[in-house]
This record gives structure tokens, C-alpha cells and sequence, in this order.
């Protein structure tokens, strides 16, 4: 037995500041200290035994659970509201896990074909590498999406926007077809926040980030979570426990460091954005500009009727061929060459190194991703030093 969530009526800024972490405090602490240990201590054998068997709260091990890990998952959760979530040692294991938990040789998963490309992968060979059957639909197409849910399946996963293509998925309306027929749909919130989007409140059983990004948002950790109904969770933590991909405690607490800030990071991130979207379809040198904020983004209705901000990623293409990144990215001084993304410091970088790093060109022209392309994550510099070292990069490029 874990300890059973509190339900906190705070507006989302207190949320952020607070929510967890009450709990968790030690000697007057302001902060939920870092609990930098592998074990815990029991004098009384009956408690020993009984928190052991989940009789009771408490921890035992932290592989299991840890005081500081344990605040970082009610901050989660409480963020996405959620009964209760479970950290990982990454964004992948959050994936991994929750699919090998949840599916069983036999089993269908329908996901959509632009998820992160090591989510991709997994749909690709690992799960049917395990006797599971994958369909791989395209990611807007939303009757095709429905047709293969109504073919049977137990579990849908989805990406709202998608990395790197910013794509819109109704999750609504999938996670509807997805409980008619008896399936969990589960989404990678990553790209969005808990700040612009919350799954769970349109029909999702389950929701996943990548903590590694904006959650932690400093550059300085990498972590996974998964956020539910406290059954489904609890089923994912034991199946976490047993295969050991834990979260460790320096790693929570820079977390909810982090997520301390999170609504003014996103805030800033989503005006920032599109401005910078605004500059960029009016470049000569930029053939493509994805961000579902611009009205003319085939995402857009969508996203506006189930996101509160459209974030701070975008993707644009540059004229030229692969070659030309060679020149173009090196002219960015402010904005980081790097892969990673949801950080204070902006960060740009072809899929080829970034999100799809793991799959083949001709993976990639399959997923539909130009070559050309460019993931821009937005950070929270002053927004007119972005744009004008974005302009002086693309005025002076050659191609
Ligand atoms: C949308 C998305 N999901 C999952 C992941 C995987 O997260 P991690 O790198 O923390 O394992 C990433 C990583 O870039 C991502 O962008």
C-alpha cells in the first residue's frame, strides 16, 4: 500500500510550487530533502514485514520506493490529475514498462506513426519481437486510427504534438473509440505539459513524459513518468519495481526543482514560440514551418479546442539539402546545437541527431521527415535576441 494521494484545490501556479511535497519535509525543511538512501531501517519486525508487503506505507528499498521519488510522483500526478504515477529512470523506461506491463503476447497495440522515434521502434520490432501485433497507423488520419481500434486491440498510444512533425491528434475522440472497444489509451505528454494539456480530461487512461524535458527543464536530469488511475498505476510500479528501472533520488528532486517553475517556463515558451513561428513563415530561406499555433497548421481546431497553449516546440525546414544544416547550425550561437528539448536555454537540431536518431534515412523519409528539417525547442531567452540570431543564421547560410 502506497500513500494515498491528497487531493489539493490549489490554483495551478501554488500547484506547482507545492503539490507533493507536503508529506515529504523533514527537520522543518521548506524543501523535500534529497533521501540519499538504498535502504531504510526497521527496529519493529511486525512493521518491517508489514510495509515490506505493501501492508503499510513506508519504504523499504529505493528501488521500490523513496521518500524524495515519492514527492516527485505526487507532484506528477497531482499536475495531470491523476489518482497516482510512478517514476522511471527515463522517458523510455516509462514507455517500456507501461507497454511490457500492459500487453501480453497475442495482444494488439494501434500507435500512431509519427511518436518519438525510440517509441516508434518499440511498435516497430520490440513488441512484436515479443508476439505482440502492432498496427502503425498514420497519425492524422483519424478513421483510419478508428477502423484499426474497432479490428480489436487492448492498448492505443498516442502523441499530442507529435516530435518532431507537430502533428495533432484528436485524443478525444480516439480515446473515445478506444473505451468503446474495450482498449486503455495511453498519450506522451511530453511535448505539451501538464501546463497546456491534460489527457486524463480527454478520455485518457494513461499519460507518459519524457521528465527529462520540460518537467525537469534545466538540462540537468533525465526521468520518466507515468500518470493514472491508482490501479493501473500500481499495476506499472510493481512491473517497474520488478525490472528495476527506478528513478533515483538527486534525479526527483531537480524534478520538482524544475517543476517548481514549470507554468511560468511554459508561459513564456508558448508567447516566445509563436512569435518565433510567426517570423519564420515569413523567411524566404524557410520552406516549412510546423507549429500547430498558426492558424494555417492543419492541427490547429484541434489543438485549440484541447490545449491551453501550443507550446514551445516547433519545426521548420530550410531550402537547401541535408548539407546545407552543416552550414546553417554552426551560425547559432544563443540557441544550443544539442539533443534534447524543454530546457531554459533553447536548443535546435535535425531529427537525424534529435528524435529519430535510432531510425534509418529511409526510416525517417518514410515517417514523412524532410531531411532539411530543423526541431526548435524554444527556451525562455528574450525572444527578439532568438529571431534576430535566427534572421542573421538564415540571411547569411549558404545553400
Ligand atoms: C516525446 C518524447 N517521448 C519520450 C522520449 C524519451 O525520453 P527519455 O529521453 O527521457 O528517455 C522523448 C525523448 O526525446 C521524447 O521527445
Amino acid at each position: 500500500m502506497r500513500k494515498p494521494l491528497k487531493i489539493v484545490k490549489m490554483r495551478e501556479a501554488t500547484r506547482c510550487v507545492l503539490a507533493g511535497e507536503a508529506d515529504y519535509t523533514a527537520f522543518n525543511s521548506i524543501n523535500v530533502p534529497i533521501f540519499q538512501n538504498s535502504a531504510f531501517e526497521y527496529n519493529d519486525m511486525e512493521e518491517w514485514i508489514d510495509v515490506s508487503l505493501y501492508r503499510k506505507p513506508g519504504d523499504i528499498y529505493s528501488r521500490t520506493t523513496n521518500p524524495t521519488v515519492r514527492a516527485f510522483e505526487e507532484k506528477s500526478a497531482i499536475l495531470e490529475g491523476a489518482e497516482d504515477a510512478t517514476a522511471c529512470s527515463s522517458g523510455m523506461a516509462a514507455i517500456n514498462n507501461t507497454l511490457m506491463c500492459l500487453l501480453r503476447p497475442g495482444d494488439t497495440a494501434v500507435a500512431i506513426k509519427d511518436s518519438y522515434g525510440a517509441t516508434y521502434l518499440h511498435f516497430a520490432e520490440i513488441l512484436p519481437g515479443f508476439g505482440i501485433k502492432t498496427k502503425i497507423c498514420e497519425t492524422t488520419d483519424h478513421e483510419a486510427i478508428e477502423r484499426s481500434i474497432k479490428e480489436g486491440c487492448k492498448l492505443v498510444y498516442l502523441e499530442s504534438p507529435t516530435n518532431p512533425t507537430l502533428k495533432i491528434v484528436d485524443i478525444k475522440r480516439i480515446a473515445a473509440a478506444a473505451k468503446k472497444a474495450g482498449a486503455l489509451t495511453v498519450v506522451d505528454n511530453t511535448f505539451a505539459t501538464p501546463i497546456n494539456q491534460n489527457p486524463l480530461s480527454l478520455g485518457a487512461d494513461l499519460v507518459i513524459h519524457s521528465a527529462t524535458k520540460f518537467l525537469g527543464g534545466h538540462n540537468d536530469v533525465v526521468g520518466g513518468v507515468v500518470c493514472g488511475s491508482a490501479e493501473l498505476i500500481w499495476k506499472i510500479f510493481l512491473w517497474r519495481n520488478l525490472c528495476g528501472g527506478c528513478l533515483d533520488a538527486n534525479s526527483a528532486y531537480l524534478m520538482m526543482r524544475g517543476m517548481k517553475t514549470l507554468h511560468l517556463r511554459i508561459k513564456q515558451q508558448n508567447e516566445s514560440a509563436m512569435h518565433i513561428a510567426e517570423f519564420l513563415q515569413e523567411h524566404p530561406k524557410v520552406t516549412e514551418v510546423l507549429y500547430p499555433g498558426l492558424t494555417g497548421h492543419p492541427g490547429h481546431d484541434i489543438a485549440s479546442s484541447q490545449m491551453r497553449g501550443f507550446g514551445g516546440m516547433l519545426s521548420f525546414a530550410i531550402k537547401g539539402e541535408f548539407d546545407a544544416l552543416h552550414r546553417f547550425l554552426p551560425l547559432l550561437k544563443i540557441i544550443h546545437k544539442a539533443a534534447n528539448l524543454g530546457q531554459v536555454n533553447s536548443i535546435a537540431g535535425p531529427p537525424a541527431t534529435t528524435s529519430h536518431v535510432e531510425c534509418t534515412p529511409e526510416e525517417r523519409a518514410a515517417a514523412g521527415i524532410p531531411e532539411t528539417l530543423i526541431r526548435l525547442s524554444v527556451g525562455v531567452e528574450d525572444t527578439q535576441d532568438l529571431i534576430d540570431e535566427l534572421k542573421s543564421a538564415l540571411d547569411h547560410y549558404d545553400r
